[in-house]
């Protein structure tokens, strides 16, 4: 492929007033380094090296396996940055490489491959990535000759009144042929005013020595934005979160009120399903068609079929089968299984659990380490005792079981077809198939003994 990555991510993030790494903070829930992984890997870039630095064993706990690292020391600025990998660079001489911010989530693959090609077409020593934006201002500002050429990129705490004019910036992403870009670091000096060294600088150094420099300009203005401070995190969250609605909208998603309605990036949601106000998809999430989701749900890592409706619900790594009907406040927690139809009513938890086609959970339940087979009925207020306070166990429910009221069904304990369970029973035995199972005292009357005792009482 000839083509390798090194993405900057040990700046301090000073701006952001965070104990943690700038480049962990996240874009739709992702973390911005991973969009600039995944923005690379899609524009065919595998060889990757991170400069790691602040908070560097958080950073690298997101990063992808294969993935190489390097550490920054001391943060002396991006060409110091990219001097770091000087090894990597080493390595990779004779092919193109690619720098990337990892606080600039948005330079999209088809940037960076468009890039490469006008790079190689070129045979530019350098390429870099830019964008014309109505306020440049904290951008570099890429500085061209009368006849059109790259000159430099100049920083804007180092610009002039009139330098700070131009509208077109550097988004902090550029293709560099690995020798030229190693020859250029060694030249680096950090006279300007921050006392970095700017990797910047490269491109002036490199077209004074006579080697082709050139900018390819992004189609949109969006390419180029970091962030540097919390609102600058918050622009890229608003503008990342249309995005996504908007390819629903395209897509045939029902978004009637997009009140609270956030979707990550990476979730798919089928046509004619209606996302209500407060709805929130994360992960790898996908969602059938048909179904209502909201108001007030949150669902991350699960997958929903056909025709299911999730209300006022958490729902996390889970699976609901088609026309399952969850809420209102329900918490379906990991690893569980909801089969065709079921019907899972308010206060209920379910987790690590199977649930057969058409069972229903109606009210007040616990449902935890559960096999539980299909048209099951669970009476309210149905706790499976899962924890014996040191280990976990599993209860087994067959087809057709009735669960009565209160009931405790005491792991591991195995409920046969057919059984009934009376209500206000706890269950430590296994039940045959078809027995109805009753587990509590018989009641006893005294009949007057309330009249007598309110009398000794001289009410
Ligand atoms: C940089 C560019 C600027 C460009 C902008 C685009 C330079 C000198 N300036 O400015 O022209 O318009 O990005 O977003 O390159 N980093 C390190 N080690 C360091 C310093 C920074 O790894 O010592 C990393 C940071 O984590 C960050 C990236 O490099 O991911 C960019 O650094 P930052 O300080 O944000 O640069 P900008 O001021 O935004
Ligand atoms: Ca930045």
């Amino acid at each position: 492929m000839n083509r390798c990555a090194v993405l900057l991510a040990a700046g301090n993030g000073t701006r952001m007033k965070s104990a943690g790494p700038k480049v962990l903070g996240e874009v739709l829930f992702k973390p911005m380094i991973c969009w600039v992984v995944d923005n690379c890997r899609e524009a065919g870039i595998e060889d990757l090296c991170a400069v790691v630095g602040q908070g560097a064993e958080a950073v690298c706990a997101v990063l992808p396996q294969g993935c190489q690292t390097v550490y920054q020391a001391q943060r002396k600025g991006t060409g110091h940055a990219v001097l770091c990998a000087k090894d990597y660079l080493e390595r990779h001489r004779g092919q193109d490489v690619l720098i990337a911010c990892g606080d600039a989530p948005f330079v999209a693959p088809e940037v960076i491959a468009r890039a490469l090609e006008a790079h190689r077409r070129e045979q530019a020593a350098a390429t870099v990535i830019t964008a014309l934006l109505e306020d440049p201002s904290g951008y570099g500002r890429i500085v061209r000759s009368k006849e059109g050429a790259l000159e430099a990129i100049v920083e804007e705490k180092d610009a002039s009144p009139a330098i700070r004019q131009i509208r077109e910036v550097n988004s902090g992403a550029y293709w560099f042929q690995a020798d030229a870009l190693l020859e250029s670091l060694e030249q680096l000096r950090c006279a300007n005013s921050q006392g970095e060294y700017y990797l910047t600088d490269t491109v002036a150094i490199l077209r004074r020595e006579g080697r082709k420099v050139q900018a390819c300009l992004a189609g949109d203005q969006y390419t180029v934005m970091g962030a540097n401070d919390r609102r600058g995190l918050q622009r890229l969250n608003e503008i990342a979160r249309r995005r996504v609605l908007d390819r629903l909208l395209d897509e045939g998603v029902d978004i009637p009120f997009e009140d609270g309605v956030i979707v990550g990036p990476e979730v798919q949601v089928g046509r004619d399903t209606r996302l209500l106000p407060g709805t929130v998809l994360r992960g790898r999430t996908t969602v059938g068609e048909g179904c209502v989701i909201g108001p007030r749900a949150q669902v991350e890592e699960s997958q929903i079929g056909d025709r299911c409706q999730v209300r006022d619900t958490y729902l996390l790594s889970s699976v609901l089968e088609e026309g399952v009907e969850i809420g209102p406040y329900c918490r379906v927690r990991p690893g569980s299984r909801i089969g065709k139809g079921v019907k899972i009513g308010n206060f209920v938890e379910v987790k690590n659990s199977q649930l057969g086609e058409g069972t229903k959970v109606a009210h007040l339940t616990y449902v935890g380490d559960s096999d539980v087979g299909s048209r099951v009925n669970f009476g309210c207020g149905t706790v499976t005792v899962n924890y014996d306070g040191f280990h976990k166990h599993r209860t087994t429910i067959g087809d057709d079981v009735f669960v009565g009221c209160n009931a405790n069904l005491v792991a591991p304990v195995t409920i046969g077809d057919g059984s009934y369970i009376a209500a206000g029973s706890t269950v430590t035995v296994d039940t045959p198939a078809d027995a109805l199972l009753i587990a509590r005292s018989r009641e006893t009357i005294k009949e007057g003994r309330a009249a007598q005792m309110r009398k000794k009482a001289g009410c």
